[in-house]
């Protein structure tokens, strides 16, 4: 099929070759025509049947194009850390290619972490090659559903708890994937806060929490990002499942932000005809017709955006308005990626695609904790224990949708070994025993994790071993299974599964040089907080895992990871855990916390967290000179620009992320005690300084007030807050809004 593309491609160039190039073509096949202009013309030629025929899917991941124009199909594919492997026609069993093996980039929660908007353009450039070449038109990710809860299986694929950093985060991801001529698909639009019951979970909120908090990372990847299609939801939002739910698609989406992209379904997100065709869904995947189960001749015809369509505007019901706004919607994303004529051909386990992943994942390790300095590896440590199941369980089999077919994977045992080399011994202890299984839709790990011994037999090889040794690193966390970081399941529990704190404790008691290192996309409690002096966040890092985490922990890289949401010390003081509110909901549910979601929580609330929104530490210190602003004060209109020093006061390079947060001082609506809205990251040598500038407009300054209903910044007196933390402000400076 895509030889017959490059086909349709040359046959256009034959006019090029005779001096000057006419072409005399079709409109819709001349690659330099507008491509509104193609869209009207490939729609005038096309019957009843193909305009159904191209809204709706015709195997697991593509749908149809037009054969009888050579208009090709649109091929999608998960998304979003990696290219998902070839699954069978109609199932989801992968296909068995031998050619179909990736490299898995670090989980969305270790990219927002990185809190560096370049990481985001080099993750976005890889991956999008890494799709071309796979000739992939849709990428399905990256996901943007706000940080709401702990327990939430698939806040690993997400971009955390605050508005502002995913909606800059996914902007550059967007951008870049693009550039290869392939669409993102954002998701999931949205209010996808919980999976155990996700499909009959019914969400309402008050809209300043919608406007404020759960709707600008969609709309920044739209508006700013400029993304071709994005993804409905499982859920429903005030009565209406969210794929077709007139409210956020058509007035939203499609009206308030000018969407001209593809909204797709979330496979198998679609119920009913009447209001998928009213309300603005243009590509439905993944419906389970009973002509699927029973056998795949009927099973695509049996859509809801099928034949029952089809017979509604045969019959009447419907015109053909809606039809062809679908069509266009749909004949567009293929014109933008499947018959864009400026796609390049992408690339793939390139060596590039490997130092991106490493990098990333480097950057995005947070160090939560270094009493006493114990990391970096100290040159003089010659003998190391690493413990835990996470230091070699593979990562990237399982956890749902996103689960991939890597190349290779660099377990973090093998990465410290490469790295500490042959003069330091590095030996191993499995202290618990996790989840030994390890497939996904029939791609498997290949290891062998069985273990007969009992949980106190591996706690007690592990603590002798420890005693020997000059450092421990233990290495723990979530996996991808059910019920821990994983789609379709939430956690069930905030504390560390399998018997995790009793091992990390006897841990401590047996040695002062202990690492924790956490291997998950989710906060996990941590009674033993106080007797380990050091813990690192490191997240699911991909493909180069192993090599990032042992790039941080020998202090190749300094950490410059900050928490992209905060860690609570208990599940209740986590604002969808507050009294009163059940979790996970089948029903109607009402997100009882509005905007106080994160740190909006914690601050307001005063309750302490575990570890703070934008936390992290650096093998190196960094000190703030005092914020400065151009002027005391603008009008709605005007900017003022903040500038502040800050310097490298350590004797090791380092990154810091200086972070703006803005505080309403007086305001006819409750806001929050502060917000992010701004941030940067600078590189520093030992000694040196740089100067952080930050513009801040209305924009920063503004809340969504119902009553408009609309944005607003109301006059009055500002705090621009600045600092390495949310709980951690260095200084701060007023200023008014005239
Ligand atoms: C997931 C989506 C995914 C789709 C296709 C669904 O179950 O929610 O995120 O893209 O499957 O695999």
């Amino acid at each position: 099929m895509k030889g017959f593309r490059l086909a349709v491609a040359a046959a256009l160039c034959v006019a090029c070759t005779t001096g000057t190039p006419k072409y005399e073509g079709p409109v819709y096949l001349d690659p330099n025509a507008d491509i509104e202009a193609r869209i009207d013309d490939a729609l005038s030629r096309m019957t009843l049947d193909e305009k159904i025929k191209i809204i709706h899917a015709q195997s697991k991941f593509s749908s149809a194009g037009v054969p009888r124009l050579g208009i090709p199909e649109l091929w999608t594919t998960d998304g979003p850390h990696g290219i998902r492997t070839e699954v069978l026609w109609d199932e989801w069993e992968q296909a068995g290619w031998t050619n179909d093996s990736i490299v898995a980039f670090p989980a969305l929660t270790a990219l927002a972490a990185t809190w560096n908007r370049d990481m985001s353009a080099l993750y976005g450039k890889s991956i999008g090659e890494e799709a071309r070449y796979r000739e992939k038109d849709v990428l399905l990710g990256p996901g943007v559903n706000i940080y709401r809860t702990p327990l939430n299986g698939r806040n690993f694929e997400y971009m955390g708890e605050d508005p502002y950093l995913s909606g800059q985060m996914v902007v550059p991801y967007v951008q870049e994937v693009q550039k290869n001529g392939v669409a993102v698909c954002v998701k999931h639009y949205a209010l996808n806060n919980e999976e155990t019951y996700r499909h009959t979970t019914d969400v309402d909120l008050d809209d300043r929490a919608l406007y404020e908090i759960y709707l600008p990372a969609f709309k920044a990847a739209v508006q700013e990002g400029g993304a071709w299609s994005i993804m409905g939801s499982y859920n429903l939002y005030r009565g209406q499942h969210v794929c077709y739910n007139k409210r956020l698609i058509m007035d939203i989406l499609k009206g308030e932000w000018g969407f001209d992209g593809a909204v797709i379904s979330d496979w198998g997100g679609v119920h009913e005809t009447d209001a998928a065709v009213k309300n603005g869904l243009d590509l439905e995947f993944g419906t389970w017709t009973d002509g699927l189960t029973m056998g795949a001749t009927n099973g695509y015809d049996a859509y809801f955006l099928a034949k029952p369509y089809r017979d509604g505007i045969l019959n009447g019901t419907y015109t053909t308005k809606e039809l062809d706004e679908k069509c266009r919607r749909v004949l567009r994303l293929i014109f933008r990626t499947a018959m864009n004529p400026d796609k390049p051909f992408g690339a793939i386990n390139s060596e590039a695609h490997y130092a991106a992943a490493r990098q990333i994942g480097g950057e995005g390790i947070v160090l939560l904790k270094n009493d006493g300095a114990v990391l970096p590896v100290a040159a003089s440590a010659r003998k190391i224990l690493v413990v835990g199941e996470n230091a070699v369980k593979m990562m990237t089999v399982g956890g749902g949708s996103s689960s991939l077919k890597v190349q290779h994977e660099i377990s973090p045992l093998d990465g410290i070994r490469a790295r500490a080399g042959k003069d330091v011994e590095v030996r191993y202890a499995r202290g618990y025993v996790g989840d030994v299984s390890g497939s996904y839709n029939g791609v498997t790990s290949g290891q062998d994790l069985s273990e007969s011994r009992s949980a106190q037999e591996l706690i007690d090889e592990a603590v002798s071993l420890a005693k020997e040794s000059d450092l421990v690193v233990f290495i723990g966390g979530l996996n991808k299974s059910n019920n821990q970081d994983c789609e379709g399941t939430d956690r069930l529990a905030m504390d560390l599964p399998y018997g995790q704190d009793a091992v990390i404790s006897a841990l401590a008691a047996a040695t002062p040089n202990l690492v924790v290192s956490l291997i998950s996309g989710n906060a996990v409690a941590m009674p033993w907080v106080d007797q380990v002096p050091a813990i690192l966040q490191a997240w699911y890092l991909g493909s180069e895992a192993g090599n990032a985490f042992a790039d941080v922990l020998f202090g190749d890289v300094n950490p410059s990871g900050k928490l992209p949401f905060t860690f609570p010390k208990k599940l209740s003081d986590s604002p969808a855990h507050q009294e009163g509110m059940t979790f996970p909901t089948r029903g109607k549910y009402f997100y009882q916390e509005g905007i106080y979601v994160g740190y909006r929580w914690f601050d307001e609330k005063e309750i302490e967290p575990l570890f703070a929104f934008g936390h992290g530490l650096s093998y190196t210190q960094f000190e703030y000179g005092e914020a400065k602003l151009d002027k005391t004060s603008m009008n709605e209109n005007g900017t003022i620009t903040l500038r502040v020093t800050v310097r490298n006061a350590g004797d090791r390079a380092g990154a810091e992320v200086v972070q703006l947060y803005i505080a309403d001082a007086e305001s006819s609506l409750p806001r929050p005690k502060k917000e992010l809205k701004g941030f940067q990251k600078v590189y520093l040598a030992p000694g040196e300084s740089a100067e952080v500038a930050f513009t801040i407009g209305a924009d920063a300054l503004s809340f969504y007030d119902p009553a408009l209903p609309g944005w607003k910044a109301e006059s009055g007196r500002f705090e621009a807050l600045v600092g390495a933390a949310s709980d951690d402000i260095r200084t701060q400076v007023a200023f008014e809004l005239k």
